[in-house]
């Protein structure tokens, strides 16, 4: 049986954890895929760091992830790296040479996600990201497929776990925003650069993805309204406590009706919300989405947003997807068809 060859570039926090499940669950993964997955190379930028019992050959480590993703004995690149380059030169290429690409990167896809759906177009290609939003929570699969036949009309919810892990700590046990948001970046929740959190930019990126794929748009990080959560003090926490409420940071993406046509409004702020919301008893860094939609109403999506294994459960489930579309010579379909419903400037809502 001919192994389905992959390209892993990044081996930290969702990385490693990939690599630990692709070896766990390699018989499972064979029979669902129809073929074995080998790791053809890691790709990393310091060779020398201690990676622990990983269960992989050290052979396999390189820095040249360009080389890697050009090798012709590589069908699948999976990329756990972040940032927009030279993530999106890897990508880029993979796909045009008809590669299937597995990215958790959002904030690539906020950037320029059209780029990366027209190089898949024209290589042929798969671009599967369910780990970009929402860490384990199916979510995009849903909108993407289950829910395309529907007219989607909103889309809220908590979409950062490590905001949501700071607040829920600053509300419940009086932390302060510097102690949480270390124990949120020790447990693997935060970015690289954690000020993506809580400034907003990360939830930000992931309610422009969820906005482009429930309205069929073009929705951009830039065209997302966004505040994140550096000005929120212990005594707001405290004050909203008081009245029966609990801060937290909200994505809001919304189809909004006008004389001209239907328009897409997307924001992140913090917001109080009373304890009875369901959104209010979302702690830790688990997230909650409610989807709105005409013929479906409301649905809810619930689960753990952040984390190594979490992540990682969502890339395999991507892996698995690519895989068999690959044995089966089809792709999925391209969203650069998009509609292009267009985004409401901001400030209007
Ligand atoms: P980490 O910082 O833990 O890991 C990044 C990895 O990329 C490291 O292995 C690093 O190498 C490698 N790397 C960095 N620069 C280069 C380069 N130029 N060439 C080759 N390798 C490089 O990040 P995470 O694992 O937390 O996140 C990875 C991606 O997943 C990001 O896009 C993030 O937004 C996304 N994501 C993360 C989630 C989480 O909970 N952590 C959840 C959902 C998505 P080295 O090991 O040598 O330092
Ligand atoms: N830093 C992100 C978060 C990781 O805290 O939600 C998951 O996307």
């Amino acid at each position: 049986m001919k192994p389905v060859r992959l390209a892993l570039l990044g081996c930290g926090t969702v990385g490693a954890e990939v690599v630990r499940l692709l070896h766990e669950q390699a018989d499972d993964l064979t029979a669902r895929i129809g073929a074995p997955i080998e790791i053809a190379g890691i790709a990393v930028r310091r060779l020398a760091r201690d990676r622990g019992d990983l269960p992989v050959d050290p052979a396999l480590f390189t820095t040249d992830a360009l080389g890697l993703v050009k090798r012709d004995d590589v069908d699948v690149v999976v990329e756990v790296v972040g940032g927009i380059e030279p993530a999106r030169t890897w990508l880029v290429e993979a796909l045009r040479a008809g590669k299937s690409v597995v990215t958790a990167n959002k904030a690539l896809l906020a950037e320029d996600g059209g780029t990366l759906h027209d190089a898949a177009t024209e290589g042929g290609s798969d671009l599967y990201y369910e780990a970009a939003v929402a860490g384990a929570i199916p979510l995009l699969r849903p909108l993407r497929e289950s829910l395309h036949g529907d007219k989607i009309t909103r889309v809220t919810g908590i979409v950062n776990g490590t905001t949501n892990y700071i607040l829920s700590s600053m509300d419940s046990s009086g932390a302060s925003f510097t102690e949480a948001l270390e124990e949120a970046t020790a447990l693997g929740y935060a970015e690289a650069d954690p000020t993506a959190d809580v400034d907003g930019f990360d939830a930000a990126a992931k309610a422009a993805i969820l906005a482009s794929l429930a309205f069929h748009s073009r929705v951009g990080a830039a065209d997302v309204h966004r505040e994140g959560i550096t000005e929120v003090s212990a005594a707001d926490v405290a004050s909203a406590k008081a009245m029966g409420c609990t801060i937290k940071l909200l994505c809001i993406a919304s189809r909004v009706s006008g004389p001209s046509g239907d328009s897409v409004s997307v924001r992140v702020h913090p917001a109080m919300i009373p304890r009875t919301h369901p959104l209010a008893s979302v702690g830790d860094a688990f997230n909650a989405v409610f989807v709105e939609a005409e013929a479906a109403g409301q649905l809810m999506f619930y689960g753990r947003g952040a984390g190594g294994a979490p992540t990682a459960s969502a890339v395999l489930g991507d892996i698995v997807a690519v895989g068999r579309n690959r044995l089966a010579g089809v792709r999925s379909a391209s969203e650069s068809a998009y509609a292009d419903l267009p985004v409401r400037p901001m400030g209007e809502v």
